[in-house]
């Protein structure tokens, strides 16, 4: 890692990769985002720099291709990064080059430039951070106003990004929607522009807040430029291919109903945006997320911790829990090695379907009548923690919380309220009502030994009025709003370290990086299907760490497309991440309690290098007719290959398997057979037969003597 400055130039270093800019005619130019370079002089610079082509020639050609922030002024229409409208009425910005300076510690060092209005005193501080170790480098802005009147942002991006001039290109990028979140869809990049974006105030499941490009890369192989923006909230990413057949790539929180009042003194700060480039193909630039996520952003040290066993009855039992009943369960979950167990949806006020008793959160005096403590207790005395379900940002109608703070939900005044699910949403924007949530939270997880926190999120927000503010502050309403369930996500994380906390959203609807800083688990999707979860397996750890995601293997057929599959299939597929069970053990025989032991046993055998371990996606699911994956242990001494049919249809129609990642010159026994190099492994291959639809193999590779 190292920032150089040479004259006009800046090269920012990481371990493999460097990104340069010029300041040219005083204003700052994105000239170099790629492979490592060792000289700033290196980088296309000066009258290298594409220009935007005329039938005329300005004296002083001010050039507008690769800016660093553009903002919407001047003779310039390509997607922008910042809107302002003055209190003159004006809405246009321009900014100038101003200066710069460093800051060095020991595990980053930051570029800070800072731009300047031309006439409004207006500052712009540009943020360019690399890390020790890590191939990430992390983009945001400050906007920082000292005139005497209030200014409106309209718009704020975080960065605009390019990658070498040309065509050709192949944009990457997650679709989905509830149960089929994180697709892949790629497609061939043309003139215009590509918008992803969500509008709900999370930051899924319509899209997700990353994208990749490439021209001709695969999965390990090939140049990939990558990049994903830290925000839960509204966003937006907007690739386009203009007319200098320059590519550029713009990400902030999403201009769509966005405003921000800014006065004298203040400033507002953007969302990060975390760009990566990789010549290792998609596996590298995911690698590169995954390790940046691993040592730098999750919360640690649980980020490097095994994550427990879980039993979670919500998809067997939903809302007909009671103490008797979940004590059984506790019971049974033990005796197949669970370690912790999880009180879902049911437990508190009037909850007795999905109608009522949201937003009252005490234990349900019918259900618990001795409130949680003796669950708790027999939870703990069978060895395993406790862990219980939550929806602070939600509330019923028929709640005794609704009853007293109908003014609480976000809602337009004198117009009918949409209900999802039942449920309204509570305007987290208001300090009130944040705090009414921590109240309860510090609360629950003060009184009671729980280990485990699952967070859930059941609807998107619309009709976002905010009626107690002026009206030039309504639409800060989306933004404070993220800005509150991050400070209570961070909050539990301070206060209660050892408390594990989930982060779900009707399955995985609001995962982001940002989520990543703030939370340990993620419930990827509601849908229990292991077809369509290879597919979204795929997507989400195109960006996030397998481990972090959870999906109970639970009732067959399930619940979302009907299918049946095998339990040892399920079971196999819940190995790659943190694995939860959701069975109906009251009807599990015999034979089936101890094949679910075995398969537990096998996980905790394995967990720490799937964990901790290198991910590398041997054979998409979305290409052939059977998925692979490996997991490297950080020693390199060891590896987990999964491989699962899809829809095998003649025999042995597994091709070779080749094992990238382990080292060249040491001897492996794949599941105790004869020694083989990594070498081997790597180029020569294994072969692996899948002789039926829907069969899964785990094949151990461990490091053995000649
Ligand atoms: C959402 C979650 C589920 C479960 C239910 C409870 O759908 O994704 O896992 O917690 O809510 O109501």
């Amino acid at each position: 890692m190292n920032i150089q400055v040479s004259g006009q130039l800046f090269l920012l270093s990481t371990q493999n990769t460097s990104y340069g800019m010029e300041i040219y005619k005083d204003k700052l130019l994105e000239c170099y985002w790629g492979a490592r370079l060792t000289r700033p002089e290196d980088i296309p610079h000066g009258d290298q720099l594409p220009v935007e082509g005329g039938h005329y020639e300005e004296e002083d050609k001010k050039p507008n291709v690769l800016q660093s922030y553009p903002p919407s002024g001047g003779y310039f229409f390509d997607e922008n990064c910042l809107k302002i409208t003055y209190a003159d009425g004006c809405r246009d910005t321009n900014l100038y080059y101003d200066s710069f300076r460093i800051e060095r510690e020991a595990d980053k060092e930051t570029l800070v430039v800072t731009l300047k209005e031309v006439v409004y005193p207006l500052r712009v501080h540009l943020y360019y951070r690399v890390y020790a170790g890590l191939d990430v480098l992390d983009r945001w802005a400050e906007i920082e106003w000292q005139g005497d009147e209030p200014i409106q942002i309209e718009k704020a991006g975080s960065a605009c990004c390019y990658p070498p001039v040309g065509r050709g290109w192949r944009l990457t990028h997650m679709s989905g929607r509830w149960a089929g979140e994180y697709r892949l869809e790629r497609a061939p990049l043309t003139g215009g522009k590509v918008v992803m974006e969500t509008r709900g105030g999370e930051s899924g499941p319509y899209s997700c807040p990353w994208f990749a490009l490439d021209r001709g890369a695969g999965e390990e192989s090939g140049g990939v430029w990558a990049g994903s923006l830290q925000w839960s909230g509204n966003w937006k990413i907007a690739v386009e291919l203009n007319r200098t057949e320059q590519v550029n790539v713009t990400l902030g929180i999403n201009d769509f109903d966005f405003g921000w009042l800014l006065s004298k003194g203040e400033t507002f700060k953007t969302p990060a945006a975390s760009l990566v480039y990789s010549d290792g193909g998609f596996g590298g630039a995911s690698r590169a997320f995954h390790e940046y996520q691993a040592e730098y952003l999750c919360p640690q040290p649980k980020a490097g911790q095994k994550r427990p066993v879980m039993f979670n009855s919500w998809e067997v039992f939903e809302f007909d829990i009671d103490v008797e009943q979940q004590m059984k369960l506790a019971e049974l979950a033990a005796s197949i090695g669970t370690e912790l167990f999880v009180m879902d949806d049911g437990w508190f006020g009037a909850r007795d379907n999905d109608r009522a008793g949201l937003g009252d959160w005490f234990p349900s005096p019918k259900k618990f009548p001795n409130g949680l403590h003796p669950l708790i207790e027999k939870v703990n005395s069978l060895g395993m923690d406790f862990g219980i379900w939550v929806e602070p940002e939600m509330v019923n109608r028929d709640s005794d919380l609704y009853r007293t703070h109908p003014d609480w939900v976000l809602s337009c005044p004198g117009k009918p309220k949409t209900e999802k699910r039942n449920q309204l949403v509570l305007n987290f924007a208001r300090e009130d009502v944040k705090e009414f949530a921590w109240d309860f939270l510090n609360k629950l997880l003060s009184e009671n030994n729980i280990a485990y926190l699952k967070w859930d999120m059941n609807r998107y927000l619309c009709e976002a009025s905010w009626p107690e503010v002026p009206k030039e502050r309504q639409r800060e309403v989306w933004t404070r709003y993220v800005y509150n369930v991050w400070d209570l996500f961070e909050r539990i994380e301070r206060e209660f370290p050892h408390v594990l906390l989930e982060n779900c959203s009707s399955g995985g609807c609001r995962m982001d990086l940002a989520m990543s800083a703030r939370s340990d688990m993620v419930n990827t999707s509601d849908n229990s299907d292991t077809l369509d979860n290879l597919k979204i397996f795929e997507g989400y750890t195109q960006l996030f760490l397998p481990k972090t995601s959870g999906r109970p293997v639970t009732i067959s057929p399930n619940g979302v497309n009907g299918r049946s599959l095998p339990l040892g299939y399920r079971m196999d597929f819940a190995m790659m991440q943190t694995m939860i069970i959701g069975n109906n053990l009251f009807k599990c025989s015999e034979e089936e309690l101890a094949f679910m032991r075995e398969k537990v046993a096998l996980y905790k055998e394995i967990r720490e290098v799937v964990h901790n371990g290198t991910l590398y996606r041997l054979v998409s699911a979305y290409e052939h007719p059977y998925a692979a994956y490996e997991f490297v242990a950080p020693s390199r001494e060891e590896a987990v290959v999964f491989v699962f049919g899809q829809s095998i249809q003649f025999r042995r129609s597994v091709h070779r398997l080749y094992l990238p990642g382990l080292q060249p010159h040491t001897l492996y026994s794949v599941d105790g057979g004869a020694p083989v190099s990594g070498l081997g492994l790597c180029q020569a291959g294994i072969d692996v037969a899948l002789m039926a639809d829907m069969q899964s193999r785990i094949l151990r590779i461990r490091k053995t003597e000649a």
